[in-house]
Order: structure tokens, then sequence, then C-alpha cells
């Protein structure tokens, strides 16, 4: 029998991950396309063929502030994941990302907010499917066995490469974790991108309440 399949191998500290399948329609996917095309004007910092919107603030656009609306159930179940309890969540700040071939996406994670997300408004294979890295280092000397003979497994992998997704899908994950796209050899990929907060958060009686 192997350590994997033993019914007591117990999987510690997880971390969810979340693909949602077809959290708005493919109507509604054109429009916020077409839109994109038209407010991607922040080029990115460190590719020539990723392209931002400005952030985007509720009343600016419907399909926005509809898509929003659509991602706040489900924002507030993978809250209750994070949180233990159910709790009011908002999201505090979406932007568009148009990344073209030839483009790809540092490594990076996002400040001040918690639960973040990805929607999906072209289906991603391979070199686009967002990658999530385990550490960076810090300043201690570290010790690995990775090498061809490495099986990766839930315990030792540093890096995973998320589900492929379809238009209109969204992936969400805790703030802190660290994820990348590698360098785009495929079409044109475009998400929105978003951060929500809870309401606030108690710990015994040491609160800290949250806004944008
Ligand atoms: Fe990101």
């Amino acid at each position: 029998m192997s350590a994997d399949s033993n019914e007591d191998l117990h999987r510690l500290f997880a971390t969810p991950v979340q693909l949602l399948h077809r959290v708005i329609t493919d109507e509604a996917c054109d429009a916020l396309v077409q839109m994109l095309r038209s407010r991607t004007s922040v080029g990115n910092e460190r590719s020539s063929s990723l392209f931002h919107t400005a952030l985007m603030e509720p009343g600016q656009d419907a399909g926005i502030d509809a898509l929003a609306r659509q991602l706040l159930p489900f924002i507030q179940e993978f809250g209750a994941l994070l949180l233990g309890e159910m709790r009011p969540w908002s999201i505090k700040e979406m932007w568009g990302n148009v990344m073209q071939q030839g483009g790809h996406q540092s490594i990076h994670n996002h400040a001040n907010c918690m639960l973040s997300g990805i929607v999906y408004l072209t289906s991603t294979v391979d070199s686009t499917q967002t990658v999530f890295v385990k550490s960076m280092g810090g300043q201690d000397y570290k010790l690995s066995n990775e090498n061809q003979r490495t099986k990766p497994t839930a315990f030792n992998s540093q890096r995973w490469r998320a589900p492929q997704a379809s238009p209109g899908d969204a992936l969400l994950f805790p703030s802190y974790l660290l994820h990348e796209v590698p360098l785009n050899q495929g079409a044109e990929r475009m998400t929105v991108a978003f951060n929500a907060i809870p309401d606030r958060i108690d710990a015994w009686g040491y609160g800290l309440s949250f806004g944008a």
C-alpha cells in the first residue's frame, strides 16, 4: 500500500482555490470583451504585450456592475471557508486585463484584501492558465529535492497550474497566494480581476473592520 492511499493520511492546513463554471453568460462575456478593448490603456511595467484598465468603480459600466452582483454570493461562500463563518463581503476593486500573444504576468499577490479572483473572458489553455507558486524563498537557506525523478504531490509541489477555464468561468483564491501567467503562446487572453474584503473579522473581541 502506498502512503498516498492510506485513509489515515491527512492533508493538513489546506488552501482553497475554486474554479466556478459559467458565472456569466456568453453574451455578458462578449459585452465585457468589447468594453475592455476600449478601456485597456495602462501598459504593464514588465510585459509590453499586457495591458490593464484603470480600476473600475461601481456605476462606470453596467456589465461590470452585473458581474459584481453575480460574483458576490460565491465570494461570500468562499469567504466562509477562509473565515469559518458567513459574513457580508464586498468587492473593493475590479480591473480588466488584455494579454496578447507573447505577453506574461509576473509573479505577484494582491495587497490590502483577503479574497481575489479572476473572471476569464477567453478560454485558457496551457500557457495562459494561471499558475500558483508556493513561495519565493526568503533569507533562509533552502533545502530541496526537485529533480527529474521527483513526483509532484500536494505535499512537495512548489507550483500548481489552475485548471483550463472557459469564457465566463471565475477562479477564487486567498489574496496572499503568489500567482503568475506564463508566456502566452496562444491567442489573446482577456480577464477581469477583482479583490474582496469581509466587513469585519473578530478574534475573541479583538476586532478589525474593513472598508474600501
Ligand atoms: Fe493577480
